[in-house]
Parts: structure tokens; C-alpha cells; sequence
């Protein structure tokens, strides 16, 4: 099994694809704060999904991604000022205290809070925004995401993000506390939308394969994972109710 967080580049076209994007009322939010056409770090920006939503506010991008195919997809799919990075944040060593916002969407995970959250300090101007945010699904049909769970216990040993994993909601938890505890931050506001998505079973296989508990399996057991939740599927449409959950406060 290869390491979590570092695989998404076996899936970079379908992620692009079927992962859900972030919802506009977000990134209005974001934009408040920040000068127009002013400077954004994405960290962990994978292929882009919310790069182009920052691109088309009118802020000038640096999309940080260690993966070079999520990079690259990013490159080809972005319009508007972006400059790509491919490096990971534990080494990246941008600009003191010159971006006007960092945002990280869907990646703070990967991270160790604390140190993750200095290195953030460091690269905020004074009163620059800083935002990290998740989408949390449900599947709301309880019994197939019940069958769903059972597959994935059963075989990748580790639920996806859909499944609403408690490692995730502490993790939320810890960022709010983290920031809270810290005195360079303030005005800690909390990030809450809902949405929903209709998924054919195709395309919700398709969601599965780009999970990082499915891309850390042998490729056999890959194959095995996903047929099995093909069949569980059959020809059901499957609604996924998202929230996007997340903070966003403000560089002393
Ligand atoms: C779940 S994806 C999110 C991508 C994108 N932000 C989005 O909203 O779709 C997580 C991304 O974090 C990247 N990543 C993993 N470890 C990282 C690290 N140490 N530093 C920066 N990015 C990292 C992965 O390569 C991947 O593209």
C-alpha cells in the first residue's frame, strides 16, 4: 500500500472530473477580504477546482501542488494569472508576509496542524485572509451507504471522506481550536454551505476511484473494490448531500 495524500495523480483527469467544486457564496466570502485583484497561495491545490474559482474573481493565483499530473492538469484547465508551484508545503518557501490570502481546500488534512498553521503566519501579509475548507457528503440513502461502508471495511480497511470518518471531523474541530488559541489570527469565522449532487452509478464509481483510501491499494485490490461497489450500485442514482465545512480568520 503506498502512502496516503501523495497518489491523486493516478486519477488527475477523473478527479478533475467528478469531484465536486465549492460553493460560489465561499469564494464571495473569501473576496471580501482580499483587495481586488490581489494574491492567493492554494495549497494543495491539486488540478485546479478551486484555483479557477479564485481565477475568476480576479485574484492572481499560486497554485502550490506537489503531484505533477494534478500540476499539470491544473496548467492546462486554468485561465487567468497562476503561477504553479509543484512542491509540497513542508518545503515550499514563498514570500514573507506578501500574499493577501493562503486557502487550502480539501488538503489541510495532510498537514500537522500547528507547524502547517506557523508556515501559513509566515506567508500572510497583515489582515490577509486565511481559509480551509472541506465538502463532507452523506449518502442519504442509509441502507446504501450502509452496503457501501461494509465494502469498504472489508477491503481498503479505511471508510472515504463520504462516510463522514471521525479522523475528519476532529480534524475540522482542531483546526477551529488551533486558531482560536493562536493571538496572529482573528476574526475566526466558520465556513458552513450545503449542497446536494446526483450521482449515476458510472459517475459515482468514477467519485470512489478517486477516494485516497482506493488509490492507496494494489491496483488488483483497486479493481476489487470498485466492482464491488459497482454491483452493489446496479443502476441506482445515488444523492450525496454535502457540506462544506471549514474557517476562515484574519493575519494580525
Ligand atoms: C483532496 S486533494 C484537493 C485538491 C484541490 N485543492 C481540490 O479542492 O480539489 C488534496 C491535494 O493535496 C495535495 N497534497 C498532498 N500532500 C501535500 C503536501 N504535503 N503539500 C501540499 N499539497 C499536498 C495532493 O497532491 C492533492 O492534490
Amino acid at each position: 500500500m503506498t502512502s496516503f495524500g501523495r497518489q491523486f495523480g493516478l486519477t488527475a483527469a477523473t478527479y478533475d472530473r467528478v469531484r465536486p467544486g465549492y460553493p460560489d457564496a465561499l469564494f464571495e466570502m473569501l473576496a471580501d477580504g482580499i483587495p481586488s485583484g490581489g494574491s492567493v497561495l492554494d495549497v494543495g491545490a491539486g488540478t485546479g477546482i478551486a484555483t479557477r474559482s479564485l481565477l475568476r474573481l480576479g485574484l492572481r493565483v499560486t497554485a502550490l501542488e506537489p503531484d505533477e499530473e494534478m500540476a499539470r492538469q491544473l496548467a492546462a484547465r486554468s485561465e487567468g494569472e497562476v503561477d504553479v508551484v509543484i512542491d509540497d508545503f513542508e518545503h515550499y518557501r514563498g514570500p514573507r508576509r506578501a500574499f493577501d490570502a493562503v486557502v487550502c481546500a480539501q488538503a489541510w488534512h495532510w498537514f500537522e496542524g500547528p507547524s502547517a498553521l506557523r508556515r501559513v503566519r509566515r506567508l500572510l501579509r497583515s489582515n490577509g485572509v486565511f481559509a480551509a475548507w472541506w465538502n463532507v457528503g452523506t449518502i442519504v440513502n442509509a441502507r446504501l451507504a450502509g452496503e457501501l461502508a461494509v465494502i469498504f471495511q472489508q477491503t481498503s480497511h479505511r471508510l472515504p471522506v463520504l462516510f463522514r470518518r471521525p479522523d475528519l471531523t476532529a480534524t475540522i474541530g482542531n483546526l477551529a481550536r488551533l486558531l482560536q488559541g493562536d493571538v496572529s489570527f482573528s476574526h475566526v469565522r466558520t465556513l458552513h454551505f450545503v449542497s446536494s449532487v446526483s450521482y449515476s452509478s458510472d459517475a459515482f464509481v468514477a467519485l470512489m476511484s478517486t477516494m485516497s483510501e482506493v488509490l492507496a491499494l494494489a491496483a488488483g485490490d483497486r479493481e476489487q473494490v470498485l466492482d464491488r461497489v459497482e454491483r452493489c450500485l446496479g443502476d441506482a442514482v445515488i444523492e450525496v448531500e454535502y457540506l462544506t465545512l471549514g474557517y476562515l480568520a484574519v493575519r494580525a
